[in-house]
């Protein structure tokens, strides 16, 4: 008979977690992880979430909250107040910090304080474990919005058995400010002020890289890119330095939520059981955004319009697709002005062909997966990527270039067992001659078919990304028992 092992106790903290409030792809992990990590059959860890009580949370959650207690918390020569809020939901405990003066805000990030904000937030953590009866053996923090975590275990709180992981999820935002926020800010014992400084500023990611026991990142590809200077936008070298911390763990989707045979938000459910009502959705996404009802390749991306997401070679190349190909495009999403500029007009110029949507919008994100045929993703960096699993699973084939976890979840269907179509070359030729190939692959209903199915019974669900991170933290305990 073997005893039950204890649970591993894990802190899970995140700026942002689905459904309370999220602007991207890492407020999906940090909601879907811990759910998995927690349904796991052996019961071997406990994890909760805590994050900030952004403004954004609506009442129906609020309403449900317990509140656990309150404090001040210092921030450099200044007290704040913290509330402590608990909220059980989908099987995981949240606890929400509450500071009205920094979270209660229409957005979440994008303030001239916000230095400020997550230094508290990262301190509030610690402050508020004395509320919730739960002592972490693991905090794990999740990008610069919580980099001072890691830094203040090390550097200020010490406590003795907790160990931190700090995962990676986007490298170009590290929290980057002046050296003045050291004394007025961050407020590190002088001979710790080190951690923090990088290139003559204060570099808050730097900082969670050098003090955090495990440093992981969201797939194997982007752990060997953030070694190079390429990807890394300046943080290469203390990378490698700290190389032998490093891990790589692909994300998953949570495929309840994204299951076309259940989504309340299109216009009728499929799978590759019954694949016909795909036809449906395809056609009332023609018909709802103006678009001509015809069998032709539906081309859609769904993305933040920044230059990592591959947004100069889609200038590049679009109107030449549009002008030399039978296709139509969908875009959804928000960004930099020049983007949405190029691509208002280019639905201007290819009327009855290009359809852009600026503007984030959740439901009308499903109906694009479920109705479109083709998912592009040419982005010059990814650390992990959810669309392209999300696309895979509603039998919307995906075109992304090879890099981080694209590159560890799209294989090229030309070699043979693939899922989707693959290009290395960071280049507009690049993504036309790709685009022409699946569009070619498209014409032959025969294999496009076969290609679809493949896509919709493919398993990107939480689960072997769940052991993994249950090895590492295992490894971390140093097999404790
Ligand atoms: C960030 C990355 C994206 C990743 C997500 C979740 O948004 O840019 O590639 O999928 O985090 O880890």
């Amino acid at each position: 008979m073997t005893e039950k092992k204890e649970q591993t106790k894990i802190l899970f903290v995140t700026p942002e977690a689905v459904p309370f409030v999220h602007t991207g792809g890492l407020g999906e992990v940090a909601s879907a992880l811990p759910k998995s990590l927690n349904a796991r059959k052996q019961q071997d860890v406990d994890c909760r979430v805590v994050l900030p009580l952004h403004g954004k949370v609506g009442e129906e959650f609020r309403e449900k909250m317990e509140f656990l207690g309150d404090k001040s918390v210092p921030v450099s020569w200044r007290n704040q107040h913290l509330g402590v809020f608990r909220l059980e939901w989908e099987g995981v405990i949240y606890y929400f910090l509450d500071n009205e003066y920094y979270f209660r805000r229409d957005g979440l990030y994008g303030y001239g304080d916000d230095c400020e904000r997550f230094t508290w937030f990262s301190k509030a953590v610690f402050e508020a474990l004395e509320f919730m009866d739960f002592v972490p053996d693991i905090i794990h923090a999740n990008d610069w919005q919580t980099a001072l975590v890691p830094v203040y275990q090390y550097a200020v709180y010490r406590r003795t058995f907790t160990k931190t992981i700090f995962t990676i999820h986007n490298i170009e935002y590290q929290g980057r400010y002046g050296t003045n926020v050291l004394g007025d800010i961050v407020d590190l014992p002088y001979e710790h002020c080190h951690l923090v400084e990088y290139g003559g500023d204060v570099n808050l990611m730097k900082g969670a890289i050098e003090c955090s026991d495990i440093v992981s990142t969201v797939s194997p590809t982007y752990a060997e890119e953030l070694k190079r200077p390429e990807f890394s936008f300046g943080l290469d070298p203390i990378v490698r330095k700290n190389e032998g911390k490093l891990r790589g763990i692909l994300n998953g989707i949570d495929t309840v939520s994204y299951n076309p045979s259940k989504d309340k938000a299109i216009p009728a459910n499929y799978s590759w059981r019954k694949p016909e009502g795909k036809a449906v959705c395809k056609a009332d996404l023609q018909e709802s955004l103006g678009l001509p009802v015809r069998d032709v390749p539906v081309i859609a991306m769904i993305t933040r319009m920044v230059a990592a997401k591959g947004m100069d070679l889609v200038v590049d190349s679009l109107d030449r697709v549009l002008n030399d190909m039978d296709v139509q495009f969908i875009l959804l999403g928000t960004g930099d002005q020049k983007y949405e500029e190029f691509f208002r007009g280019l639905q201007h110029r290819h009327p009855d062909k290009a359809v852009c949507m600026i503007e984030f919008n959740v439901g009308v994100s499903r109906r694009i997966y479920a109705g479109a045929d083709i998912f592009l993703m040419p982005s010059r960096s990814e650390a992990c990527g959810l669309a392209q699993m999300i696309s895979c699973r509603y039998g919307t084939v995906p075109i992304v270039r090879q890099t981080g976890g694209l590159a560890d979840s799209i294989r090229d269907c030309r070699l043979g067992k693939g899922n989707g179509f693959v290009f290395a070359d960071y280049s507009g030729e690049g993504l036309y001659h790709t685009v022409a190939t699946a569009v070619g692959v498209y014409g032959n209903p025969k294999d496009w078919t076969a290609l679809v199915d493949h896509d919709m019974k493919l398993n990107f669900g939480w689960k072997k990304a769940a052991q993994e991170y249950i090895r590492m933290y295992e490894e971390l305990m140093g097999g404790k028992e």
